[in-house]
């Protein structure tokens, strides 16, 4: 087995689908696009989903690439030996190309090949859908890979909970999956102990999903119109599996960066399991913030959606820094490292290096404000209690809203010679988990996957907007942040250092209704990235992106960079109406708007 760097292992993965006739895609945004079902970009499918559904991809059937991703629903096991709130998906696809034979086949070479992974075949283990009435048992993919030369005995069948994938806002492409176990050679924990088992024997590092249904509102499986691949490699995971480490954290992705904790602490990474912790939370929780503020369409911390998140990594990271007693500004330090690292591969945090030190500084300034204030709240309540106690629902209201982790609350308690309720604390705490874990990633109801014509014709509006917006207030001054749509109204963020005045809103609504008025045709077009910047497209370019990109053209309106769909003209769109602008962070205006 060769022990690959986290960099090697990146470039082998898309030399190899290269080499398979796969065409390099880009890394899509951490923050999804037109999908108001989650945050973040949690899979390497979730940006393609409107190709698995049938949309032409302008580079063509078979993609390869390495996605970022966030998945914020285990932020507090991080801290452990694999849990990590973001990481990227190395992923090759086929719209409607190759299926199971070739998927497989080339998984088999990859893993085992001496010029690929090397791995020997008897150390690899796989799980295959058992079948149940919305689709067959798999037998097809099991054959295969014995076929390979996996031995028979190492393959199981599981059922939909393990075998099944879809996309985190549960309507959408789906199907079931194969995946891949590497066998770490650790005792068997029982006699049916096999892959799927968690008890740490069996890794899991490979994942090929065979979409080839559309999971509707009503929960029917229907079967798409084209079969697709859909395969999902964890880089830092698989990294550590060959370079025999016990933990992501021990791979050479997080050497320089737990190095750079150890010199701002002064202590050592295994000094003691609390300090071990601590030391993978600052380092996950930067890490992921740092690709957070520099993404490409980059967020800041905030109360609200995305930017709340990004705003607890980062106060989480600071209570763990001030645990090991790194002085303030020290995570920028940490964020340093991260961008000199991962900046060759990821160009866009080299482009917002300043910006992301800068964001984060001002968080850490932010939080000490609050741990002010959350100090008076307090001794507030140590001067109300009624026992020597500090109640769990009070210690969770200090730790949800201040930022106080119950170990800072509790020695504050003891310098009074109180204690506090931890059992009131935990159960409040999982009260909140429970609530927040549903919601974490997982919002509404349709986003990429609905492609009705309430959505297509809410597209078309985001592309007249955004036109309308700089020509009232002129084009220098606006970028497109995020767009948000859902079947009942449009969602545009957008970079302006001001309100939009009334008068403004009333003069943008005007253009958006002449262009309506006018029932101009949408035209649709391939193009390069550099004819479409020539035609005067906007959009978010993506200079790496060395293949074609579709450009919309709404008469001599507007031209845009965009996956579609939209209406055929803007006649049928009715009439729009901004229903509201308000501020969405420090410098992004947000507008909401509707078709009536
Ligand atoms: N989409 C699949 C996964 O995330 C490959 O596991």
């Amino acid at each position: 087995m060769r022990s690959l760097t986290s960099g090697e292992l990146r470039e082998l993965y898309l030399d190899f689908f290269r080499g398979k006739g796969h065409t390099v895609i880009p890394s899509a945004s951490l923050i999804p696009e037109n999908d108001p079902t989650v945050l973040f970009t949690t899979a390497g499918m979730h940006p393609l989903v409107p190709y698995l559904m049938g949309e032409k991809h302008p580079a063509g059937k078979r993609l390869v690439d390495v996605q970022k991703c966030v998945r914020t629903g285990d932020i507090d096991e991080v801290g452990d030996t694999s849990h990590c709130t973001f990481f990227e998906m190395l992923g090759n696809w086929s719209l409607g190309d190759y299926f199971k034979a070739e998927s497989i086949a080339w998984s088999w070479e990859f893993l085992t090949g001496p010029d690929w992974l090397g791995i020997p075949g008897e150390k690899l283990h796989f799980t295959c859908f058992e079948g149940d009435a919305d689709a067959p048992r798999d037998t097809v993919s099991r054959d295969r890979w014995v076929e390979m030369g996996a031995s028979p005995a190492h393959i199981v069948y599981l059922g939909k909970r393990h075998n099944w994938w879809g996309p985190a806002g549960q309507t959408g492409p789906c199907g079931p999956d194969t995946e891949i176990f590497y066998d770490t050679g650790l005792p068997s924990c029982g006699s049916d102990c096999a892959a799927g088992c968690d008890c740490g024997k069996y890794l899991e590092i490979w994942n090929n999903v065979f979409m080839e249904y559309n999971k509707t509102e009503s929960g029917e499986f229907v079967p798409l119109s084209q079969k697709n691949v859909d395969t999902g490699m964890g880089l830092d995971r698989t990294v550590a599996t060959l370079q025999g480490v016990p933990s992501v954290f021990d791979t050479d992705a997080f050497t320089d960066i737990i190095g750079r904790i150890a010199a701002l602490s002064g202590k050592g990474y295994h000094d003691s399991p609390e300090v071990t912790r601590a030391f993978r939370i600052i380092a996950d929780h930067i890490r992921c913030a740092v690709f957070m503020l520099g993404d490409q369409r980059g967020i800041t911390p905030s109360n609200v959606d995305q930017g709340y998140v990004l705003r607890r990594l980062i106060r989480r990271a600071i209570r763990f820094a001030m645990q090991l007693g790194i002085p303030d500004k020290g995570l920028c330090d940490v964020a340093r490292q991260v961008i000199d690292q991962y900046g060759p591969a990821y160009p866009e945090l080299e482009k917002s290096r300043e910006t992301i030190l800068c964001e984060l500084q001002k968080e850490e300034n932010r939080f000490a404000h609050m741990l002010k204030k959350g100090i008076r709240e307090f001794n507030k309540v140590a001067t109300a209690r009624t026992r020597d106690e500090i109640d769990g629902v009070a210690a969770f209201h200090l730790y949800d809203t201040y930022g106080f982790p119950i170990e800072f609350t509790a020695e504050l308690a003891a310098e009074q010679g109180l204690t506090v309720d931890r059992n009131g604390f935990a159960a409040a705490f999982r009260a909140h988990q429970e609530s927040s874990k549903a919601g974490a990633e997982q919002r509404f109801k349709g986003g990429l996957a609905d492609s009705t014509e309430a959505t297509s014709r809410l597209h078309t509006a985001t592309h007249l907007l955004q036109t309308a917006l700089r020509k009232v207030l002129g084009d220098e001054n606006i970028a497109q942040k995020g767009s948000n749509i859902t079947a009942e109204r449009l969602r545009f963020d957008f970079s302006f250092p001001r309100k939009v005045t009334p008068e403004e809103c009333a003069q943008v609504e005007a253009l958006v209704n002449e262009a309506i008025a006018a029932d101009l045709p949408v035209t649709c077009e391939e193009m390069s990235v550099a004819a479409a910047k020539a035609a005067g497209a906007i959009g978010l370019f993506d200079d790496r992106y060395d293949s074609l990109v579709k450009v919309y053209t709404v008469g001599d309106f507007c031209k845009e960079i965009c996956g579609g769909p939209h209406a055929a003209r803007t006649g049928e769109l009715g009439r729009f109406v901004i229903a509201k602008e308000e501020a969405s962070s420090s410098g992004v205006r947000r507008i909401k708007a509707v078709l009536k």
